[in-house]
């Protein structure tokens, strides 16, 4: 007989209040439970973050494909509760229902507690990798089709007050049909007016802005605005833009690129903690243009706009959609007649597919150790990721 002051402590059970016995819960009755991991079958790593493993995996019963990304949680933060950035990320996710967003499919767990893996859709590409591996740089149709629908997911967050705080080309994905999705929120956050302080060294070194580094502790949409116009500009050049080895060098950059910031330009520069015992390199001139010789002067203003020094005055995801740059030839390409790039990915693991890769529970090392062509392809995976990661 259930004791009516205890609480319930037997999993899928419920007090009735009639009987004042504890029944079962009826499946039909259980709404979001979440499915298990064994329900797909896993095909390979498509990239190794910092907070996790993501995989391209097949839903066993629908035969179709996701990514699968196993959340990296701390037993010992786990004692806490639920860790706060994953909750933080699946929240935000959840919200979210944009096409240039990656759209999260479900939860699913594991045989352990703090086994928890994000089903998300399946994307062909993220841009870093393609970066590396590409034959040939994006035209600038194809770089303004990207960066538009950037700025359309970029928009539509931050219209629902998500900052997302950690904008990088590893962090965008793209479709066999050229649609880009933003992806990875593990630092994204929901923001207030007025803002809250926030810890300043989120965004990946190479994208931070100059308020960041300099110690400001209020992040707002304009810091995501920063890693737009770095991502325009890597995708100019075919290059990172501004590829500092640490914040000092990231600064410099900064100025060599834009010019020394002054309390004129930037009301608030002076106050910022970093100016009260550290004083930029002087360096007078603008170099955008040097930088860019083959950019219109719609392309220019729109890069200086994305990279105003005050972030109070520095463009927004619709300013930047209303630029002319956008507008006048060469025209942004049409998403569907993007060209269509190998799967580099996946290229090398497809013949090391077992079929009845059931193996989440076990743990990826073991799992490596069966599998001497998929420890060859996670090892050219690091390689690649290293490339990019060396100074983030
Ligand atoms: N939906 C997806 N489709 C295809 N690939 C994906 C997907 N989600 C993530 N990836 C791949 O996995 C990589 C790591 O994922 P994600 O960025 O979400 O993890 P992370 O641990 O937060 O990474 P980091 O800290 O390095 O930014 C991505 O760079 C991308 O290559
Ligand atoms: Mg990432």
């Amino acid at each position: 007989m259930a004791d009516d002051n205890e609480p319930i402590r037997k999993k899928g059970f419920i007090l009735n209040f009639q009987t004042k016995k504890l029944q079962e819960i009826d499946d039909k009755n259980i709404i979001n439970k979440p499915r298990s991991v064994e329900c797909y079958e896993k095909m390979n790593i498509l990239g190794q973050g910092t907070y996790g493993i993501c995989y391209r995996v097949r839903d066993k019963q629908t035969k179709k494909e996701y990514a699968l990304k196993k959340v990296k949680v701390d037993k010992d933060l786990f004692r806490d509760g639920f860790p706060i950035s994953c909750l933080r990320e699946i929240s935000i996710l959840k919200k979210c229902n944009h096409e240039n967003i990656v759209k999260l499919k479900e939860v699913a767990v594991g045989n352990e507690l703090q086994k928890i893996y994000l089903v998300m859709e399946y994307c062909e590409q993220d841009l870093a990798s393609l970066l590396d591996n590409l034959k040939k740089p994006f035209t600038e149709s194809e770089v303004k089709c990207i960066i538009i629908q950037l700025l359309r997911g970029l928009e539509y967050l931050h219209s629902k007050y998500i900052i997302h705080r950690d904008i990088k080309v590893s962090n965008l994905l793209l479709t066999d049909e050229g649609c880009l999705k933003i992806a990875d929120f593990g630092l994204a956050r929901t923001f207030s007016v007025p803002t809250k302080p926030m810890t300043p060294n989120l965004v990946t070194l190479w994208y931070r802005p100059p308020e960041l580094l300099l110690g400001s502790t209020t992040c707002t949409t304009s810091v995501d605005m920063w890693a737009v116009g770095c991502i325009l500009g890597e995708l100019l050049i075919n290059k990172p833009l501004l590829p500092g080895t640490g914040e000092i060098s990231q600064l410099d950059m900064i100025v060599d690129l834009l010019g020394t910031p002054s309390e004129n330009i930037w009301p608030g520069f002076d106050q910022l903690p970093a100016c009260q015992n550290f004083t930029l390199k002087q360096q007078p001139y603008n170099n955008l243009k040097a930088k860019f010789p083959f950019l219109s002067q719609a392309g220019i203003r729109l890069m200086n706009f994305l990279f105003m020094y005050d972030p109070k005055k520095r463009a927004t995801a619709e300013e930047s959609l209303s630029s002319s740059y956008f507008k006048e030839p060469p025209l942004p390409s049409d998403p569907r007649f993007m060209p269509s790039f190998p799967h580099h990915r996946n290229l090398k693991s497809q013949s090391s597919t077992s079929s009845s890769s059931s193996i989440f529970a076990s743990g990826s090392k073991q799992q490596q150790n069966l599998n001497p062509s998929r420890n060859k392809f996670s090892e050219m995976l690091e390689g690649l990721a290293k490339k990019r990661k060396r100074y983030e």
